[in-house]
């Protein structure tokens, strides 16, 4: 096994994601840790091999990186010291995109902070970036419901919704938005609420946003919404679950068809208590 520790460090993210401060649910505090780790390699059937960090996502900042890193190398030490003899620290994901204005830090940054952290150590590395891989592979494609005016704000109502892409609801993450044709040439952005059609104000992907007019039946793409997207999607409002189109080229394919009515109802099942007189078959 390895542990996970927490080694209380602020990865200077949103708070909803970040996940390697004391106060945070994750890990085994790394003042505990020396403790935990020699319970551990006592124990028959455990054979304790490794530490592992993950400090949060969305990072754009290395300090944290090099900070967290720093004492988990000197842990290792620490328990080697003690006999324990750790061979692999996993550093966790957390590499962040740039979804708006965002300077992500430079992966050369990161490679010295790792570097520096674990030089001379003779340990085996393991990394777990998400987001920075496929965040920017996806694209949500929604079609334009209806243009409302309502009395201060122009509403762009879409056919995507808060449980397609949670994000912007979540955290107040911003997606660029686009029109998936080019506009008329002069076509003048102006701003608009990009929202969703479900039943909570929440639902809403951007305010005030400048977006060149759209009407009804217009597509318009959600971009870098490959990482926390799909994974994150619900059938809230009994809204089935969208497809997957896989695209290279020119080829696509959808790869997750769109979910049916009948497979998001066949997950429900009538207690007895409810089915007096029906066959007993389990389903509604
Ligand atoms: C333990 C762990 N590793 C890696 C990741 C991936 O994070 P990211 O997508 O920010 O790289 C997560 C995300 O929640 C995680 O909890």
């Amino acid at each position: 096994v390895s542990l996970r520790v927490n080694p209380d460090v602020d990865a200077l993210t949103h708070a909803k994601i970040t996940t390697g401060k004391s106060e945070n649910k994750f890990g085994i505090d790394i003042a505990a840790a020396p403790a935990v780790a020699r319970h551990a390699a006592q124990l028959p059937g455990i054979r304790l091999v490794g530490l592992a960090v993950h400090i949060g996502s969305q990072l754009t900042d290395v300090a944290p990186y090099a900070a967290a890193f720093g004492r988990l190398a000197a842990l290792v030490q620490e328990l080697r010291r003690d006999g324990i003899a750790i061979e692999r620290l996993d550093l966790g994901g957390g590499l962040g995109i740039r979804y708006h204005r965002e300077e992500p830090l430079a992966l050369a940054d990161y490679a010295a902070a790792v570097r520096h952290a674990t030089e001379g150590l003779g340990i085996r590395l393991a990394f777990e970036p998400g987001r920075f891989l496929v965040a920017e592979a996806g694209a949500l494609v929604a079609r334009v419901l209806y243009v409302k005016e309502g009395t201060n704000r122009r509403f762009v109502v879409i056919d995507a919704a808060m449980n397609d892409l949670l994000r912007p609801a979540l955290y107040d993450a911003w997606h660029e938005i686009v029109p998936v044709k080019a506009p008329p040439p002069g076509a003048k952005p102006i701003p608009v609420d990009i929202v969703g059609p479900i039943c909570e104000t929440g639902d809403s992907f951007a305010a005030a946003r400048p977006l060149t007019p759209v009407a009804a039946d217009d597509l318009v793409a959600l971009l870098q919404a490959g990482a926390y997207g799909a994974a994150m999607s619900s059938t809230y409002n009994s809204r089935p679950l969208i497809p997957e189109v896989l695209v290279r080229g020119e080829e696509f394919e959808v790869i997750r068809p769109r979910q049916t009515y009948a497979a998001m109802l066949d997950q429900d099942r009538i207690p007895q208590w409810l089915r007096e007189g029906e066959d007993a078959r389990g389903k509604p």
